[in-house]
């Protein structure tokens, strides 16, 4: 079961989020060292304040086992800001500012591939008027940047310097904004 969650709904389940983004990003494989408290007290709170922030969450038996949000991006943004230096100008005037960021996905390791990544990302995006997504993933062949591609996105640069790609989806349906 999916749910769509808005701000409030979603700061009241900060620490059990936190808790799936550690187990997802500290899986052996992804030598990250995710902070579940960090997550919850600073990271979402932040996130949570943006423009059209919403974030979709995979319950298993009443607990959440995978989630995804994201925001309408804007310029003057950290993330913003720092993929439109590393991009061309003519890039970064096409899609950066306005687009439907894409911030985390998240999916327990022991709820993996049964298709929760897909329907997460599918749930996240319906209904958004925006016409343009977009996101970093890993550069390297894994799960992540495979489904991103399974589901149409197309890939904008292979490693932006740091070890990240960037995807973009055009969604093809009108500005509203
Ligand atoms: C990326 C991530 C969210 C994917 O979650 P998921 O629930 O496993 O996603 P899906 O099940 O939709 O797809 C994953 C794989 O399982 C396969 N799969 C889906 N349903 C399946 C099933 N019933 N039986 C067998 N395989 C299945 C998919 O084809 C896909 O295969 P591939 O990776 O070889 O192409 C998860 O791996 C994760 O949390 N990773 C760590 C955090 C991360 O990388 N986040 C993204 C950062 S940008």
């Amino acid at each position: 079961m999916i749910d769509v969650l808005d701000r409030t709904a979603a700061l009241a389940i900060a620490p059990e989020l936190g808790e799936v983004f550690a187990a997802a990003f500290g899986a052996p494989g992804y030598d990250e060292e995710p902070d579940p408290g960090h997550f919850a007290t600073d990271q979402l709170p932040t996130h949570a304040d943006r423009d059209d922030f919403r974030l979709v969450a995979a319950r298993s038996d009443g607990s959440v086992v995978g989630f995804a949000y994201g925001f309408t991006g804007q310029r003057g943004q950290w993330w913003s800001d720092r993929i439109a230096n590393a991009v061309t100008p003519e890039l970064a005037d096409e899609w950066i500012g306005g687009h439907f960021e894409v911030v985390e996905l998240a999916v327990r390791p022991d709820a993996q591939r049964n298709g929760l990544g897909a329907e997460l990302m599918t749930a996240l995006m319906a209904g958004l008027p925006h016409r343009r997504a977009l996101l970093t993933t890993y550069s390297d062949d894994r799960p992540a940047p495979r489904l991103y591609r399974r589901l149409g996105w197309q890939l904008l640069v292979q490693d932006l310097g740091w070890g990240s790609a960037l995807y973009g989806l055009d969604r093809g349906v009108p500005e509203t904004r």
